[in-house]
């Protein structure tokens, strides 16, 4: 099993897609462990994107993510990590695959909605820097036993 960080950014709220994403998540056999609305501060934002906190563009990425509410959840499932990546889709919307989340829902480069780690590295620091351990709440779905055959670990 795998635990990928994931962000509805400001842009997702305030379109009121949560729902409608969320449920592709959950469509997909995703356990949802963990998950909260907040703000993400300028500060959290650098240490989030410290990647790209040199870059040109930075500035207007901070202003966008700090710009408004965002949640914050941890999905859980067998190769989790890949596997929400792709169901994003390419970083811009004008160029992300259709069925693709943003492919179907954005048409910016920058407001592109969902956020995901992209590596069992990020992941386990981007889960670190959003929640507490006694934030995440792991169990086993009842439905388990129809999501995958029993030799599929
Ligand atoms: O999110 P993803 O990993 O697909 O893309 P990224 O290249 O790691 O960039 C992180 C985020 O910065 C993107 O999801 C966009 O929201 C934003 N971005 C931007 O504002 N302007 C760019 N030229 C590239 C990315
Ligand atoms: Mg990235």
């Amino acid at each position: 099993m795998e635990r990928t960080l994931i962000l509805f950014k400001p842009d997702c709220v305030q379109r009121r897609l949560v729902g409608r994403i969320l449920a592709r998540f959950e469509d997909k056999g995703l356990n949802v462990v963990a998950m909260k609305l907040m703000r993400i501060t300028p500060e959290l934002s650098k240490q989030h994107y410290a990647e790209h906190a040199a870059k040109g563009w930075y500035p207007t990425l901070e202003k966008f993510i700090t710009g408004g509410p965002v949640v914050a959840a941890i999905l859980e499932g067998l190769e989790a990590i890949r596997v929400v990546r792709e169901m994003l889709g390419a970083t811009n919307g004008l160029k992300a695959a259709p069925g693709t989340i943003r492919g179907d829902f954005s048409s910016s480069r920058q407001m592109n909605l969902v956020h995901a780690s992209d590596g069992p590295e990020a992941a386990a620091r981007e889960i670190a820097l959003y929640f507490r351990s006694e934030e995440i709440c792991g169990y086993e779905p009842t439905i388990a036993t129809w999501l995958r055959a029993s030799d599929e670990s």
